[in-house]
């Protein structure tokens, strides 16, 4: 567990690709993103990409998009994992409290997600960093596998 732990976020890295993929194919099983997913993601001027270090290894990362809609310039948290053996110890805090952060920097003012309706973990993180509940997204990820969107507007 990370508790004593010194937890550093920056951005990535393309030299980070590995890393991320294999904590991707940790997090994730059929929905995970290829390694060229995340290399595009890596090198998008839209995207912005963190990784959260403790002892010099990378324990998690986070990718949110910045999108613009005519004059409107929103966010979009893209993905978020932490390894499996680092969970339960804040570092999923971290990385959202960062990038919102970076959204404000931008200009962005309200943050949207999607999350798999079963995936208990993830919504209590973004409830308690106060995403709302919106539309269900009916076989979102799947057939069968649906999904919740979640929003919050950002408060300097
Ligand atoms: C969701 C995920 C990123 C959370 O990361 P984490 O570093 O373990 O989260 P934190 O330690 O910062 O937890 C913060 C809060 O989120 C909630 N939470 C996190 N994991 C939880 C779990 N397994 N069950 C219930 N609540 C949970 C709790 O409220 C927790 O606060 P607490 O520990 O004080 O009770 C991690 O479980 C993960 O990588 N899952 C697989 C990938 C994934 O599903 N990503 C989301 C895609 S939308």
């Amino acid at each position: 567990m990370l508790f004593k732990m010194s937890l550093k976020i920056e951005h990535a890295k393309f030299n980070d690709l590995d890393a991320l993929h294999r904590i991707e194919r940790e997090c994730f099983t059929s929905e995970a993103f290829t390694k060229e997913h995340i290399a595009y993601l890596l090198e998008s001027p839209n995207a912005v990409s963190l990784v959260a270090e403790a002892n010099h290894e990378i324990v998690g990362f986070i990718v949110g998009m910045i999108e613009n809609y005519g004059r409107t310039t929103v966010g979009h948290v893209y993905t978020i994992d932490v390894a499996f053996k680092h969970r339960r110890a804040g570092v999923g805090l971290r990385l959202l409290d960062e990038l919102e952060h970076i959204f404000l920097e931008r200009g962005v003012k309200t943050s949207y997600l999607e999350v798999r309706i079963d995936n208990k973990a993830a919504r209590e993180l973004y409830r308690k960093k106060g995403y709302t509940e919106l539309e269900p997204l009916e076989n979102f990820y799947a057939k069968g596998r649906h999904g919740l969107r979640m929003k919050k507007e950002l408060k300097k």
